[in-house]
């Protein structure tokens, strides 16, 4: 076993998933200004740490991906983030991407940037202690899009930076996100996301990965959220399944999930019936952002200072996540 697939395999084994806290200072300004609480360094972290000091990372949390800002911070108690995160016996995370912006020759469409100096800036976050890293390509849905333009530069640039990841030791996590704004049918989402995961892949070979250390990280195969054709559980769960079978190469350990504007309990759910229906050897769990932290992040607000309260909506969050990644939640 390679050590980067032992490194997959801690992060994702036993039911635990990923807690996605990599936003950005420009979307963590906008999630705690939606709860009137001010965007600074400190507040930033300490809803952050709160989080990450709670009792369920323990039993729950495989691995945390943090953003810049975060992974150079200093706890309350002086240790480093990711000291503090690797002591619950989770894998501390990075976000690498620099963000997507506008595509030249399709500027209705995203291009993720980063890869400038990217071997440089890996050196240092493994010597900050990340030892598994992210990047996000995203993918609008319409009558044109996703362009192949789109999906063939993303998707070089996710090999470009997987390649980039292993040689320095750290488990790249592969994210290309189709997006759920629209009004599109689910079989839209189910062929857009075949069609994306599949480059993917082909550029993933074509800059020689090693799959068994990599994370696949997709979007659900869900209806556009303004399509008036919603789906069940049941349906999101037996299509996402059958665009992962036909696309994804039996050599990936895991896949985990990105909540990307489900509810808490649309994103528990629907991961619940994949794992009841999963008949693949991948490991299903979640990397969940919003769908971890929005109760946690309003309770928070309430009281800034009020720990212990907000670690147990966090804890109970994290449980029904763990318990849909073994297929065992119930409502
Ligand atoms: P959401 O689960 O809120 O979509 O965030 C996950 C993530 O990391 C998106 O890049």
């Amino acid at each position: 076993m390679s050590e980067l697939n032992k490194i997959a395999l801690k992060i994702l084994s036993n039911g635990k998933g990923i807690l996605a806290a990599d936003e950005s200072n420009g979307t963590m300004t906008k999630r705690l200004e939606s709860v009137n609480v001010p965007s600074s360094p400190e507040n930033r972290l300490l809803f952050r740490e709160t989080l990450f000091s709670s009792s369920g990372m323990k039993d729950f949390i495989g691995g945390v991906i943090l953003y810049d800002e975060t992974i150079n911070q200093t706890s309350n108690l002086k240790q480093t983030i990711p000291e503090l995160i690797s002591e619950s016996g989770a894998v501390p995370g990075i976000k690498v991407d620099t963000g997507a912006k506008i595509l030249a020759g399709s500027h209705e469409e995203k291009i993720t940037e980063g890869l400038d100096g990217l071997r440089e800036r890996l050196k240092d976050y493994y010597k900050l202690g990340a030892r598994f890293t992210k990047w996000r390509g995203v993918f609008n849905i319409s009558d044109k899009y996703p362009s192949k333009l789109s999906i063939h530069s993303n998707a070089h640039a996710l090999a470009r930076y997987s390649a980039l990841v292993q040689e320095c030791g750290m488990v790249p996590i592969v994210e290309p996100e189709v997006l759920m704004d629209g009004d599109h049918a689910a079989e839209t989402c189910f062929n857009k996301t075949s069609e994306v995961i599949q480059k993917c892949f082909e550029e993933l070979l074509l800059h020689k990965i090693d799959l068994s250390g990599i994370i696949l990280k997709p979007n659900m195969i869900l209806a556009g959220t303004t399509s008036d054709k919603k789906i069940s559980s049941e349906e999101v769960a037996k299509l996402t399944l059958k665009c992962l079978k036909e696309n994804v190469p039996t050599d990936v350990p895991g896949i985990a999930f990105l909540s990307g504007g489900q509810t808490e309990v649309e994103a528990t759910e629907n991961l619940n019936l994949i794992n009841k229906y999963n008949d693949t050897n991948f490991i299903m769990t979640y990397s969940y952002g919003r769908a971890l932290q929005q109760s946690a992040l309003k309770f928070w607000s309430k009281d800034i200072n009020n720990t212990s309260g907000t670690q147990k909506v966090f804890n109970h969050r994290a449980n029904m996540c763990t318990l849909a990644a073994q297929g065992k939640w119930s409502k």
